[in-house]
């Protein structure tokens, strides 16, 4: 029997120009290349145009995936873009890039979960397509996390950078379905940790946005444990273990994570997409962002098992597991 499976028809991404290193931020606040590096893996990270907003990022990723897909606006009856940055508090950044790209009206809104927005967005996808209720939808993580970092928090203005990425899931339900895409997805959340990663303000709370107060080593500890588990279950749901996954492409919040996880799986580096040394955390945006790079460099091709995960604040966090 056939079943309908959303598949990854083609991938895109957009990083501004604007590079900052190391030694740029250690002219801002008193941090240093070394210390940065030590703890977090990253060496340098992209940061959007003071006028260039979340929407315009994402844009410019859905367009390239659009191109890499050989589809037209027209072709699209979904945009879904995961955002904690969106341009405004309300419309959503996906009816932005709906009527930038010219995308007839069919479903458009904003998935926020943070650093697993991306992960949320590609469930909730999956989910419209497996229902049927729409046949092409772009998945978008896009964010411009500059916008909400404190520039005098040396504890969090290191971390966080720009960029967006974007997927576009498409129904399949040809004999070979069943062999491709989507294989589940598994989200999960626990607010009894909203107090050790958030935002200072809001619309109904200052009038402002605010900016990302984080308890890092609180995070930290969670990060691993909670990653891994969610990874075996993803696994032990399909029957597989991590040696039938091809690639990891998880979250880029800290090499030290990402390094923990591989371990605790028993997977090797040479395995994971790694894109934190370059990109820093780009919350919603880091995963598109890396799956798009190791597509591009031909390391994922089709046929491959890709495991995806996250933890963002909330906390949330959740894998996919997709058969390219
Ligand atoms: N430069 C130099 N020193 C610094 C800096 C900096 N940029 N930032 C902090 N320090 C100092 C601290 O003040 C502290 O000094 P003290 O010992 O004199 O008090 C010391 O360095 C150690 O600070 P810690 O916070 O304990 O450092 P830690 O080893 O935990 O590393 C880090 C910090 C990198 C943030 C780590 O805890 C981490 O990666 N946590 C997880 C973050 C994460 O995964 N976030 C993902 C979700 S993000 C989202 O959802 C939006």
């Amino acid at each position: 029997m056939t079943h309908t499976r959303a598949i990854i028809r083609s991938t895109g991404a957009y990083l501004p120009e604007k590079i900052m290193t190391n030694d740029d931020l250690a002219k801002i606040v008193d941090t240093s290349d070394e210390w940065i590096s030590q703890r977090s893996g990253i060496k340098s990270r992209h940061i959007a145009a003071d006028d260039q907003p979340t929407s315009d990022l994402a844009l410019r990723a859905a367009k390239q995936a659009l191109e890499n897909a050989g589809l037209t606006a027209a072709d699209i009856d979904g945009v879904i873009v995961a955002t904690t940055t969106p341009d405004s508090t309300f419309p959503s950044v996906a009816v932005r890039v709906q009527s930038a790209l010219g995308v007839p009206p069919g479903i458009a809104f904003d998935v926020q979960a943070v650093c697993s927005g991306f992960i949320y967005a590609l469930s909730v996808a999956n989910n419209f397509i497996t229902a049927h209720q729409a046949k092409r939808i772009l998945v978008i993580g896009a964010e411009k996390m500059s916008s909400i970092v404190d520039w005098e928090d040396r504890t969090t203005c290191v971390l966080f950078a720009d960029g967006a990425g974007a997927v576009m899931l498409e129904s399949s339900s040809d004999a070979d379905a069943d062999d491709q895409g989507i294989m589940s997805a598994h989200l999960h959340a626990n607010g009894d940790h909203a107090d050790i990663l958030y935002t200072n303000g809001g619309p109904s709370t200052t009038g402002e946005s605010g900016h990302i107060v984080m308890h890092g080593r609180e995070v930290f500890k969670h990060a691993v444990t909670l990653m891994s588990d969610v990874v075996e279950e993803a696994l032990s749901h399909n029957g597989l273990s991590a040696s039938d996954v091809d690639f990891l492409v998880p979250h880029q919040a800290n090499l030290r994570i990402i390094e923990g996880t591989a371990k605790k799986l028993k997977m090797s580096l040479d395995q994971v997409v790694i894109t934190v040394d370059r990109h820093g955390n780009t919350s919603a945006a880091s995963i598109p962002l890396a799956l798009h790079e190791a597509v591009s460099d031909g390391r994922i091709q089709r046929g491959h098992t890709v495991l995806m995960e996250a933890l963002g604040a909330g906390l949330t966090w959740g894998a996919v597991i997709a058969k390219f």
